[in-house]
Formats: structure tokens, C-alpha cells, sequence
């Protein structure tokens, strides 16, 4: 049987975003979010790190070509969410706070159905140094 392998390719987009859940109070978000809730929103450099799980090919030594990975990334998710407002520009987080937390879910979301199936594993968001998220479809 051929081995079972991870493996991760890493991209990056920038994005503009405002903390901000429409299920809290103006004041409850201020308090929940802090400066994240400033009106005129800020942004952040994110990474985006994505997992496939999958046999390896025992032809190439590889599970499946990184060069598809990195297109498939760039075209789902990179080229609908760099240089935008998550909340202005994409229909994604209109009811939904941009947390990393749920920006790994849209990802996700975004992906899945553009890899063999059952073969994403995790996406991960970076949104700042210390900060991440990250989902494994569950
Ligand atoms: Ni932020």
C-alpha cells in the first residue's frame, strides 16, 4: 500500500476587515473586539497554510503536484480575497465576524470541492505572528 502523506503549501493575501457581530450590541462589539471594532475597519498581511492529506504516487514520490496546490489556492481563494474588504468586497462575512477563526472555514469552504475528495486535511490562517486559526472540516 502506498504511504499515507501530508503535505502543506503556504500563500499569502492581504486583506481590510472590521471585527464586528451583527448577533452583539454596538457596545457588547466594542467590548468583545476592542480596537478590532474601530468602524473604519484595519488590515492584515494573511497566510494561509493548506494540508492535503493523500496517498503518495509511488511514480512521482509525490502525493500531488504542489504547483496544482498553489494554483488551486491562488485561484480560490487568493484572487477572491486580496486587496479587499472581507466585509465590504466579499460576500462572505456580511453576517458573519472575520475572525481567523471563521476565515479558516470559508477557506476551507472555498477549496474543498477543488481537491480529490476527501483529500483536504487543514487550512490554516495566520493572521498576525502570534495569532491563528485553523479548521479541519469538522
Ligand atoms: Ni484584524
Amino acid at each position: 500500500m502506498n504511504p499515507i502523506v501530508y503535505i502543506t503549501r503556504r500563500a499569502t493575501f492581504s486583506a481590510a476587515h472590521r471585527l464586528h457581530s451583527s448577533r452583539l450590541t454596538d457596545v457588547e462589539n466594542a467590548q468583545v473586539f476592542g480596537k478590532c471594532n474601530n468602524p473604519a475597519g484595519h488590515g492584515h498581511n494573511y497566510v494561509i497554510e493548506v494540508t492535503l492529506r493523500m496517498p503518495m504516487d509511488p511514480r512521482t514520490g509525490m502525493a500531488m503536484n504542489l504547483v496544482d496546490v498553489k494554483n488551486t489556492i491562488e485561484a480560490q481563494v487568493c484572487a477572491v480575497l486580496d486587496h479587499k474588504h472581507l466585509e465590504h468586497d466579499t460576500p462572505y462575512f456580511k453576517d458573519l465576524p472575520s475572525t481567523a477563526e471563521n476565515l479558516s472555514v470559508v477557506c476551507w469552504n472555498l477549496l474543498k470541492a477543488h481537491f480529490p475528495e476527501g483529500s483536504l486535511h487543514e487550512v490554516r490562517v495566520i493572521e498576525t505572528e502570534n495569532n491563528s486559526a485553523f479548521y479541519r472540516g469538522e
